[in-house]
């Protein structure tokens, strides 16, 4: 698992490296997929309950799951990328949130603490406590940064198949739902809006953006609870 979720880890490195104004996330997804097969893995994505790409690329008010496409990627966008792969039998997977060129104080703002957040509730993620434990911490921390939780997508345990038990809300009260115990590998994903936590689905059944149109950013990481911590499997 440590090794599917490495392949993702690369994948978004070499992504952060080529978003820039002019490129389209047509051209991301292409990349992210090559470099997926020449890994021998595969995109854990495409096909998942009929997606049609390697990656899910979400702009500006889009929140999650947002299809790529032949439109370019312009100055003061932010482009929220989120890749899965399958590799030896165990999934990774992993988000992050990008400024193209130069962003507005309310982008970077929202950037920053939605990476925060997930930091946040990473730190929670240790044996003994309990799911909601990471929830509240997440909520928490994003509403004293004056920004929303999007409540209708959660993280999830990971490992054998890309969505286990159990599902990780961003929000809730400490102390609930199940209690963490070694060896447990969860995906972790903050999904945070800079205005009301609405979102709605596009028609093309798969795209959703915030309800107001306000920005939206998201980052996940995969982890393995540990004996007295845990490991971020999704990084470098
Ligand atoms: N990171 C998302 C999730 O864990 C991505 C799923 S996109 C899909 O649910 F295309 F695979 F559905
Ligand atoms: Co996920």
């Amino acid at each position: 698992m440590a090794e599917a979720c490495r392949i993702v880890a690369e994948v978004l490195e070499g992504i952060k490296q080529s978003v820039a104004p002019g490129i389209t996330t047509k051209d991301l997804d292409n990349f992210a997929e090559s470099f997926i097969v020449s890994k021998g893995a595969r995109p854990a994505f495409k096909n998942y309950r009929g997606y049609p790409a390697s990656v899910c690329t979400s702009r500006n008010e889009q929140v999650v799951h947002g299809i790529p496409s032949s439109t370019k990627l312009a100055e003061g966008d932010i482009i929220s990328l989120d890749i899965g792969v399958y590799f030896k039998g165990f999934y990774g997977d992993a988000a992050i949130t990008l400024p193209v060129g130069e962003v507005n104080n309310q982008a970077k703002n929202l950037i920053s603490a939605t990476e925060k957040a997930l930091q946040t509730g990473i730190e929670k993620a240790v044996a003994g406590n309990r799911i909601s434990d990471i929830s509240s911490a997440i909520q928490t921390y994003v509403e004293s940064q004056g920004l929303s939780v999007v409540r209708s997508f959660v993280g999830h345990g990971i490992g054998r198949e890309l969505h286990e038990e159990p599902q990780i809300p961003n929000f809730g009260r400490p102390g609930e739902g199940p209690r963490l115990a070694e060896g447990m590998t969860l995906a972790i994903e903050p999904m945070v809006n800079a205005g009301g936590w609405e979102v709605v689905i596009l028609d093309d059944g798969w795209t959703a953006v915030t309800k107001d149109g306000c920005l939206s950013a998201h980052f996940e990481h995969t982890i393995a609870i540990t004996k007295d911590s845990n490991v971020v499997l999704t990084k470098l």
